[in-house]
């Protein structure tokens, strides 16, 4: 599994190496020049929902950060960041969207199922269509509490289970029939490239409670009816997501020691 995990991330790695090109030019500068955080493809409010509250003086970890965007935000709004990404052409991104728009805060290429900071060292960990997606569960649920100080919050967004049910295999738009069981979604690699994880939710819940942590939300994110179609995440249509959540966010606390990931 080792070295087949350490594959899926080499093929990961070179799929963002490509994608980050979306990823740049004005649409990235508009993201990072947000006056308010708002949540999934749908723009929801952060002051509608408050899964981050006022995080002025708090220490944050944006796991999976991409451009880094969120990171821009919180920075704004007063945390001390750190944004890790594996990617080192979304972290160039990053770095230039620092230098263009500002604020400026420490980047990180690293792979966030072994994250090289210290333990105990954040109160927020956030991932954005990041870890959640994108990494081993166990690998990152473990690397999330062991970063975050007792009492600290995860918070993270990821495609809801349902889209990844119902995303034919060529990675289309979600259909309304299933096209996988879920057992087959907690592991998905697509036939085009990267590989995906889209955990049940009972799986989740078993997965945080296990890492040491309690579970305060799910959100389920769905568009408004009169929204038009995301301009290039092509995962569902407006049409779709105003009947289905697109996408979830979860908010999680840290109250007990974290256990190993083989613990
Ligand atoms: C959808 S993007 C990030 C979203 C970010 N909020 C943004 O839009 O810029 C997903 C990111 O996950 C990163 N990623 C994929 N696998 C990773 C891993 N094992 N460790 C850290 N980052 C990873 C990719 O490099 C990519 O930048």
């Amino acid at each position: 599994m080792e070295g087949e995990r350490a594959d899926e991330i080499a093929v990961n790695r070179e799929l963002w190496a490509l994608v980050n090109e979306r990823y740049t030019g004005p649409a990235a500068e508009a993201l990072w020049s947000r006056p308010e955080m708002v949540w999934g493809l749908y723009d929801v409010p952060e002051r509608q929902l408050g899964v981050l509250g006022d995080v002025d003086g708090l220490d944050v970890l944006e796991l999976a950060c991409g451009t880094a965007y969120c990171s821009a935000w919180l920075t704004r709004s007063g945390a001390r960041v750190v944004a890790a990404d594996l990617s080192a052409e979304q972290l160039r991104t990053a770095r230039d969207l620092q230098r263009r728009t500002g604020p400026a805060f420490p980047l990180v290429q690293a792979d966030a199922e072994h994250v090289p900071l210290a333990s105990g060292s954040f109160d927020l960990v956030v991932s954005e269509h990041g870890a959640a997606a994108w990494c081993d569960p166990e690998r990152w649920l473990a690397e999330a509490a062991r970063v975050l100080r007792p009492g600290g919050r995860l918070v993270f967004l990821t495609n809801s289970l349902l889209s990844a049910l119902c995303v034919p295999d060529d990675e289309g738009v979600a259909t309304n029939s299933l096209q996988r069981g879920q057992r087959a979604a907690y592991h998905v690699r697509w036939p085009g490239g990267g590989a995906e994880f889209h955990p049940s939710h009972g799986d989740w819940i078993r997965l945080l409670r296990r890492f040491g942590f309690s579970v305060e939300a799910l959100h389920e994110l769905y568009a408004p009816p009169d929204a038009p179609d995301h301009p290039f995440y092509e995962i569902v249509t407006t049409a779709w997501a105003s009947q289905w959540p697109a996408e979830e966010l979860w908010v999680a606390w840290r109250t007990t020691a974290a256990v190993t990931r083989n613990g």
